[in-house]
């Protein structure tokens, strides 16, 4: 496969105006050059359609990044921006209500099982805010137990690496437990007995559950009169319509989506059972964009279409087909302890790996390097839309095959950080590392 012939001339001009008047460069840590090998990665995107980005010079990928995976049936989606068309010449955003709020509520009410009442808001954060505030509100307790990533506020990344600016007070509250070791969630219910409000999770994280490990966390979370939230900013709309608790079974107290409900647009929601849910008539969780319509009309129609293509079945085949076709040209080059892509099919990850079993950046750049320069944006992430065609695919693992064999040659000969063309790949949350 050919590599590109590609210019970074505006990507790079932009990126010297943004270095001195936004810090870091970006809205958005994930979307940051820190994140992509700088020197050969684009910096900005100029527009998408379907599964295609185009950077400011001009050159094409195919994405699989998707904007965070908030884009679920390809970019510039006809159907979905005719919704927000039509919407926009009546209007964006009201000073009562618009019945755009109700339609959308009782389609969500049809699709995800836990759901019974249902609150807007525009990222995932506020979602996931706004469940724990009200789950802290109905029990009367302040202690959040938590699983996976919930968000930049601060009850959330008081608990990560980048906690500057949290209160040491807030911090205490939060306590995190690992995912598939129900021994970690013990732990906090018998360290804080009568303390925990809720336990807050992302349902599945890149693996499936181990020895019922999530209908053990729900029955130790009832067991000690905590309400269960599933976190499923990412599992919504993506595993099945009504997210992982439709896939695994496991019904929560309360759950939260963002992401992919909307192709794009900003917009979250908290659903949950009727008694708890009633408590946001007194727990203020209100903003001046809360029922904003063009969302609320991208959303409706996102998810008639993805429906209607049956998008869910789509996702598991094309992602299938990337990740056995990964793990296959990585077992061919003799890579199979240094990389393999993990996960499921609809939401997968590749992993790197050193000799020591610790996460490896060089290589992860080395693999996003190669994989860019012939068409793949990839920040290590399969996110597939609806727009992934097979020959994205085939193309794709192309790519991979090219990839996988100049690492494989990089990692014999131990020349990786040499053939480095730009800079590595930077942790968005710093690792502690020894002196
Ligand atoms: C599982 C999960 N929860 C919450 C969030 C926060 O969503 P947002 O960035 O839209 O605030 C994210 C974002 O990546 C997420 O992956």
């Amino acid at each position: 496969m050919k590599v590109m012939k590609r210019k970074l001339l505006k990507s790079n001009e932009y990126w010297a105006r943004a270095e001195k008047i936004i810090p870091a460069g970006t809205q958005t840590f994930s979307k940051g050059p820190t994140q992509y090998v700088q020197g050969v990665a684009p910096i900005y995107l100029e527009n998408g359609y379907g599964s295609h980005v185009y950077d400011v010079d001009g050159n094409e990928y195919i994405d699989y990044a998707l904007a965070l995976g908030s884009v679920t049936l390809g970019y510039a989606y006809p159907a979905v921006n005719m919704a927000i068309e039509k919407q926009l010449r009546n209007g964006i955003n009201f000073s009562l209500m618009h019945p755009l709020e109700v339609e959308l509520s009782e389609m969500l009410i049809k699709i995800i099982p836990c759901a019974e009442m249902v609150r807007f808001g525009k990222n995932g954060s506020d979602a996931t805010s706004g469940a724990v505030r009200v789950a802290r509100a109905y029990t009367g307790r302040e202690k959040i137990a938590c699983c996976g990533y919930h968000g930049w506020q601060d009850w959330y990344i008081g608990t990560t690496t980048r906690d500057e600016g949290v209160p040491r007070s807030t911090k205490e509250l939060t306590i995190p437990f690992d995912y598939n070791k129900i021994e970690s969630l013990e732990k906090i219910f018998a360290e804080n007995e009568g303390e925990i409000a809720a336990v807050i999770m992302e349902p599945i994280i890149m693996e499936e559950p181990r020895n019922d490990f999530v209908q053990n966390v729900k029955e130790l979370a009832h067991g000690n009169g905590a309400l269960l939230i599933f976190d499923e900013t990412v599992t919504g709309f993506r595993l099945a319509l009504g997210g992982a608790q439709e896939y695994l079974g496991i019904i929560p107290d309360l759950a939260t989506f963002g992401k992919g409900m909307s192709n794009g647009m900003p917009i979250s929601t908290i659903v949950g059972k009727r008694e708890i849910m009633k408590k946001f008539e007194d727990v203020f969780f209100s903003f001046t964009f809360g029922g904003e319509t063009l969302s609320l009309a991208s959303a409706i129609t996102t998810i008639k279409e993805m429906q209607d293509k049956n998008a869910i079945e789509h996702f598991k085949i094309q992602g299938k087909k990337l990740m056995d076709g990964y793990n296959k040209l990585s077992r061919e080059n003799m890579l199979q302890d240094y990389t393999q892509c993990i996960g499921l099919p609809a939401h997968s990850a590749i992993y790197f790996r050193d000799t020591n079993g610790n996460e490896s950046l060089e290589l992860k750049s080395l693999f996003q390097q190669e994989v860019i320069k012939r068409g793949i944006l990839t920040i290590g992430v399969h996110n597939i839309s609806l727009s992934h065609s097979n020959e994205d695919i085939e193309k794709t693992l192309e790519a991979y095959e090219d990839s996988l064999k100049i690492m494989s040659q990089a990692v014999e000969e131990g020349n990786i950080e040499k053939i480095l063309e730009g800079k590595k790949i930077q942790p968005v949350f710093r690792k502690y590392l020894p002196d």
